[in-house]
């Protein structure tokens, strides 16, 4: 059995006892130990505690002194697109030069561009480059990630990229949930022939990810000029047949009806929500829905956009999550560092709603709230060890810095 002891943790930053999806007022809640220890084996944490309470007998295989480091759980990102073929900053600077999103289109750009270029590529080149950008999320203190599909957009392509996260799983240190998102884009061919496409996603995709148990959730892109409500509607009560549960794009550019449809969905998170009416707004916040509002800043930040009423949404009662979703388009990035600091600076969330947010709500948004997301006796040692620093609020502030030191993953210490 492996054993480690880490010691003069200078806080121990959410400790619980027992995990609840965090809503509203108890978002600002972030039980921290001051001058603590922490006690692991075989890669699960098995006590903690203030280091004037350490029992003399207890020893480990490894004792580490943590140095006055913070100590946190790692950071959990429920909404990520981390497999691709290819970046797309030519986009980027298109842009820059004024060119629309119907320009950029018209040149091949966009989705229908990422889709082509998968397809063009083998199942080992991307499951490589993937497992790569994954070993850096985890070293910036990502210590559980969803992917999604969504490159394929053909029956060969999508199960490709369904197979690739498969893969990531069986090889990665941290835990990984796979959605199932072919109703990401109308293909080319489909363009004029919707029924066609949604048909290809129910008959001829979803039984072969069934059989070969390729998707936890099922996710549709729920937008003006993508797929319409009746769409999403389709797509999800056909997954819901093979047991997937929604995660769902609403709510980025229009409102179109997607936050009801979700709701009677069950979705077990709803993302995006850049353009919000009030009513919206309220029925996010209904108790009875068991979800997420999972928030996409640096998407917002990187199209130039609106920020997500997180303030709002907040004080009206909601379950509030924040994830990076790291994709080639609209977030070229998946560090989620600089998504709690973004949170902070353009959603004015406080440093602690957003710790939880992207910590026990992220882990609760990808069904992983046993395993992740808060220092708790029986949950995985997948912890941030941060530079010193003045305060907890520091992490935050200091955005751009990497106020991480070292990440701790199943008990043992990642190499970069
Ligand atoms: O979550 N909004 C839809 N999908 C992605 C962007 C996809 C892309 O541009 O490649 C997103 O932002
Ligand atoms: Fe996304």
């Amino acid at each position: 059995m492996h054993t480690v002891l880490i010691r003069n943790i200078r806080s121990l930053v959410n400790t619980r006892k027992e995990t609840g999806i965090l809503r509203g007022e108890g978002l600002k809640e972030l039980p921290c130990i001051d001058d603590a220890f922490l006690y692991v084996e075989d890669g699960i944490i098995k006590a903690f505690g203030k280091m004037q309470d350490l029992p003399e007998h207890l020893t480990a295989m490894d004792i580490i002194d943590a140095d006055g480091s913070y100590v946190l759980p790692c950071w959990c990102d429920s909404h990520s697109h981390l497999v691709f073929a290819a970046s797309r900053e030519e986009e980027f600077v298109d842009k820059i030069n004024g060119l629309s999103y119907a320009a950029i289109a018209a040149k091949g750009g966009g989705i229908l561009n990422s889709a082509a270029k998968l397809n063009a590529t083998s199942e080992d080149a991307l499951y490589e480059s993937a497992y790569k950008r994954l070993n850096e999320l985890i070293a910036l203190g990502t210590g559980a990630l969803e992917i999604k599909s969504g490159y394929g957009l053909s029956v060969e392509g999508e199960l490709k990229m369904l197979r690739v996260i498969k893969r990531l799983k069986e090889n990665a240190s941290i835990p990984i949930k796979s959605t199932f998102l072919a109703a990401h884009a109308f293909p080319a061919k489909y363009k004029n022939d919707h029924e066609g496409y949604i048909r290809l996603i129910i008959e001829d995709m979803l039984p072969v990810i069934a059989e070969e148990q390729l998707a936890d959730f099922v996710d549709v892109f729920c937008e003006e000029g993508f797929f319409s409500v009746e769409e999403m509607q389709r797509v999800c009560e056909a997954g819901a047949q093979y047991g997937l549960r929604p995660k769902l794009h609403v709510n980025q550019l229009n409102s179109i009806g997607g936050i009801e449809a979700g709701i009677a969905l069950n979705a077990v998170s709803l993302d995006h929500l850049e353009t919000l009416t009030e009513d919206e707004i309220e029925h996010l916040s209904s108790p009875t829905w068991q979800g997420l509002c999972t928030l996409l800043p640096t998407a917002a930040f990187f199209l130039r956009m609106q920020y997500q009423p997180a303030r709002q949404l907040i004080d009206a009662g909601c379950a509030v999550a924040l994830a990076s979703d790291f994709n080639p388009g609209s977030s070229p990035s998946g560090n989620m560092n600089f998504v709690v600091s973004l949170s902070c600076i353009q959603m004015k969330m406080l440093p602690e709603e957003a710790i939880n947010a992207a910590t026990v709500n992220g882990a609760f948004a990808m069904n992983l709230e046993n395993e992740v997301g808060s220092i708790t006796i029986g949950k995985k040692a997948n912890i941030i060890f941060t530079r010193p620093m003045s305060s907890l609020a520091y992490l935050p502030y200091a955005f751009g810095n990497n106020m991480i030191e070292k990440v701790m993953i199943n008990g043992s210490f990642v190499m970069t």
